[in-house]
């Protein structure tokens, strides 16, 4: 890894250069999916997510509210982007903040933002980290540099974590295809915890990624990850543009695979992992795990620390979130003339329940895929990785 792209700077920080690096890319040309508008830094610029793999459109955030809607309606998903975006959501709050009362209206950004989703740990985690560094600032000027600088941080921090976790998880990969004797390795992920999910790299494709660039030949089986599909619309998008060998599945063909021998690994990401080990991931993910344990398989979930949850000790505490009943009931996609639409399934009145996640206990993961390494998901192991990360023992 370790490409040339598009540079950014001199930034509002007294001079110093920020270097905003993009290494996934589109049609050939390289991209974070989240980045500020060079002119003035005074926006953040997204991949609008809802239009993939149809259209690759960008949109422009220019208000809390803005970064709120981005999050809360899914233009922007996944754990890590959705942290990043709630930082500079954070960072646009100092924007429009009044002089007199710029905490008081940063409390209430902050508050605005983490409600956006539930299950994501990197929300609050990021608004938290923004609000923290910038609320012992009495000046408005100083209040908005730091926020602007933390949320860059945030971002970099990011994407040089999944790297990392790239190198790690590429090495499991790697154990496989020796013994293999260098045939195709066969992953099997669940929705998108990808580059697009993150600002770059993504944390179960980044292994994926590095092995590629070590010369390890892989091939990814593709859940379609009912309802929103973020396996059929964007990791097989995001996969092809990679140029990795991809197989897009229904989400119940992935027990039948292991069965016939065609897995040889798993690695999905996580929205939110207890220190304990237990990890809430899509929906599906929980019967994925216990397939591969019938099955032998190793099953892997990659994660950045800043998707910890350092206070809970239980999975089956983890907020939940419930989306619409239209997303099972209706299905969108592109039409013959071209326009994306939405069509129903079902009859008008259909009643639908829709969990966005699930739960998978730590017994059932085989390890975790760490910035720092790969450690069993157990108390012990994550709190001997990260003494300086853990509040509870
Ligand atoms: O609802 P989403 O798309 O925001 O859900 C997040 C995900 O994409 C997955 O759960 C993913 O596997 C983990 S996020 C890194």
């Amino acid at each position: 890894m370790g490409k040339a792209w598009f540079t950014y700077g001199p930034d509002l920080l007294e001079g110093k250069f920020l270097v905003f690096r993009g290494y996934m890319k589109v049609n050939g040309h390289h991209y974070r999916t989240i980045w500020p508008v060079p002119d003035s830094y005074e926006r953040i610029e997204i991949i609008d997510q809802r239009q993939l793999p149809h259209r690759f459109v960008t949109e422009t955030l220019s208000t809390t509210g803005d970064a709120y809607t981005a999050i809360k309606d899914m233009h922007v998903r996944g754990a890590g982007l959705i942290g990043a975006t709630a930082a500079f959501g954070m960072y646009l709050a100092t924007q429009t903040a009044r002089e007199k009362h710029c905490h008081y209206d940063l409390l209430q950004a902050a508050e605005l933002l983490k409600n956006a989703r539930p299950t994501a740990h990197n929300l609050a985690w990021a608004v938290d980290r923004v609000l923290s560094e910038v609320i012992s600032c009495s000046e408005l000027e100083e209040i908005r540099k730091r926020a602007f600088e933390i949320a860059c941080l945030i971002a970099d921090e990011d994407a040089r974590f999944c790297r990392q976790i790239g190198e790690h998880g590429s090495e499991l990969i790697k154990q496989v295809w020796l013994k293999k004797e260098k045939q195709q390795v066969n992953i099997l992920t669940h929705c998108n915890a990808g580059w697009l999910a993150f600002v770059d790299y993504g944390s179960a494709t980044a292994p994926i990624y590095a092995a590629r660039d070590a010369g390890i030949d892989t091939h990814v089986w593709v859940d379609e990850t009912r309802p929103w599909n973020q396996g059929a619309k964007l990791t097989t998008w995001e996969l092809e543009q990679e140029g990795i060998a991809n197989t897009l599945i229904t989400d119940n063909a992935g027990g039948h695979i292991m069965q016939r021998g065609e897995v040889d690994l798993v690695i999905v990401g996580t929205d939110r992992t207890t220190h304990t080990g237990d990890v809430a991931n899509k929906i599906g993910t929980y019967l994925k795990a216990l397939a591969a344990r019938d099955n032998n398989i190793p099953f892997y979930v990659a994660l950045p620390s800043s998707t910890f949850d350092w206070k809970l000790d239980r999975g089956i505490d983890i907020p939940i979130e419930q989306r619409p009943g239209k997303e099972i009931t209706s299905i969108d996609g592109l039409s013959e003339n071209d326009t994306i639409e939405t069509v129903r399934l079902t009859s008008a009145g259909t009643k639908a329940v829709n969990y966005s996640f699930d739960v998978t206990p730590a017994r059932l993961v085989t390890a975790l895929i760490t910035e720092r390494g790969v450690i069993k998901a157990e108390k012990s192991a994550i709190h001997a990785m990260f003494p300086d990360c853990c509040v509870s023992t």
